[in-house]
């Protein structure tokens, strides 16, 4: 008689209910926020073409497509501006009746329950695309570019934001913003650092959406080289200093590594951000019929959670609460 060896694979993957007892991570629509972009330039909602599904919005249409996200069951959204007027010191990015400015207000009057975060940077503002204030050679100066982000920040909060969150990778862009806040009273607001930004070719959609192209040159002196996992952790490190209450891997599925890390060196709440690239190639995919959109899209969802993500920045939000309802 054949003897067997004692032991035996764990029969676990039987059914689907069997799988879903042992599941070790699970998406939840709560775990994620949804971008906005909102715009000056329409006066309805238009499609951003690299971005099937997602759209530049009036302000007027904004009542609407926030109810639209609560009820779906994402509980934040995170605001992008895109003004008529740039300059060269990115005016409407501080101005009381700027464009984020004004959506925040009409998000909260008409969604309270909402979470508005808002992107505190100058790229949108500025006739020339960068993050920061340039110098006559074309450099970014860092110092003179913290003063008008810390002023955005403000002026955000003073219209009703429940978090800002810097983007522009100027040092100390998070402390000069604790310092204002907390000057002006608003010692409870949340800063959520976007700590480790790479120089990340998967921006290229946002930047149709976001109409902030740099007109020349790059951003490779402000944010990181995609090679660098422990520079990451340095810039983490500085921001929680600085006084960051969350944090942010950016972008998230070349840099799952840089999650990982992160996730286990620091114990904030910690946010990857899914990003447009990363949304426009499984979309192109999926229309030429080469993969599953839905599996596709989640099983990257999960990984990103997996590798140590609590919360996701993702433009497949609201499809996301679909699914999981499919799901259910
Ligand atoms: C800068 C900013 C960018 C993104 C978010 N904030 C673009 C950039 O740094 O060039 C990119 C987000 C995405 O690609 O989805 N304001």
């Amino acid at each position: 008689m054949t003897v067997f060896p004692a032991i035996r694979p764990r029969r676990l993957r039987q059914t689907e209910q069997l799988r879903h007892f042992v599941r070790e991570t699970e998406l939840s629509i709560t775990d994620f926020i949804y971008p906005l972009f909102i715009s000056e330039e329409v006066n309805q909602p238009k499609e951003i073409s690299a971005m099937p599904g997602n759209f530049q919005w009036p302000v007027n249409d904004l009542a609407k497509e926030a109810l639209r996200i609560y009820s779906l069951g994402i509980p934040a959204v995170l605001l992008f501006g895109i003004p008529s007027e740039k300059d060269t010191v990115g005016s409407q990015a501080y101005a009381p009746k700027g464009i984020v400015q004004k959506a925040i207000k009409v998000i909260k009057n008409a969604v309270p329950e909402l979470i508005v975060i808002s992107d505190v940077c100058l790229c949108e503002y500025m006739s020339h695309g960068h993050c920061g204030v340039l110098d006559k050679n074309g450099y970014v100066q860092n110092d003179e570019s913290l003063v008008l982000l810390a002023k955005t920040a403000l002026s955000h909060k003073e219209a009703g934001a429940d978090i800002v969150a810097p983007s522009n990778m100027m040092d100390y862009q998070v402390g000069s913003i604790r310092e204002i806040l907390d000057k002006n009273g608003f010692t409870n607001t949340p800063i959520l650092g976007y700590s480790a930004k790479y120089a990340s070719g998967f921006y290229g959609p946002f930047r149709e959406a976001a109409q902030s192209a740099p007109q020349f040159g790059d951003r490779k002196a402000y944010q990181m080289d995609p090679p660098n996992v422990r520079e990451a952790m340095e810039e983490i490190r500085l921001d929680i200093q600085e006084g960051a209450d969350m944090i942010m891997v950016k972008p998230a599925l070349a840099y799952m590594d840089v999650i990982t890390k992160a996730r286990q060196q620091f114990n904030l709440p910690l946010i990857a951000y899914n990003v447009s690239g990363e949304y426009s190639m499984v979309k192109a995919a999926a229309q030429n019929g080469w993969i599953d959109e839905k599996r596709i899209a989640m099983e990257i969802l999960i990984g990103i959670k997996r590798a140590g993500a609590d919360i996701i920045i993702s433009y497949f939000a609201p499809q996301v609460a679909q699914w999981l309802k499919e799901n259910e």
